[in-house]
């Protein structure tokens, strides 16, 4: 069912740092940084030919990876997001199979301006899994 890697997204204290470490010391292509506050975070995106790295930097009082932050203030790994070709169809099946989606289980318009959700890390080894229709 999942497709293609979509981004790895890692949080990080202080993006612009975070951005020049890409930038500089790692020779990649690194995007502007947007603030989108309707997701509490500001974003970079770091383009692979593979794949993306999103930079994610909280971004107002209570963003949500503000707690991510607290337990590893030097930043890290925060969720991986693969690819589905419909994501109703792809909650449906997860849920059938007993996986939770985090928050009120319909799809959102994520940082790329499509629709995304979140599965709940117990269920997916640890580690934080977005689903986005490409
Ligand atoms: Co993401």
């Amino acid at each position: 069912m999942i497709g293609r890697l979509n981004h790895v997204a890692i949080a990080v204290p202080d993006i612009a740092a975070a951005a020049a470490t890409y930038r500089d010391t790692l020779g990649a292509t690194v995007s502007e940084a947007v603030e989108q506050p309707d997701h509490g975070v500001t974003t970079v995106f770091i383009e692979l030919p593979n794949t993306k790295i999103e930079l994610l930097e909280p971004l107002g009082a209570d963003s949500p990876i503000a707690k991510f932050l607290e337990k590893s203030p030097s930043g890290g790994m925060h969720h991986v997001c693969y690819e589905v070709d419909d994501i109703r169809a792809a909650r449906d099946r997860l849920v059938a199979a007993g996986a939770r989606v985090i928050g009120d289980g319909e799809p959102k318009i994520g940082a790329h301006g499509k629709p995304v959700l979140f599965l709940h890390p117990k269920d997916f080894c640890g580690t934080l899994t977005e689903l986005e229709e490409a």
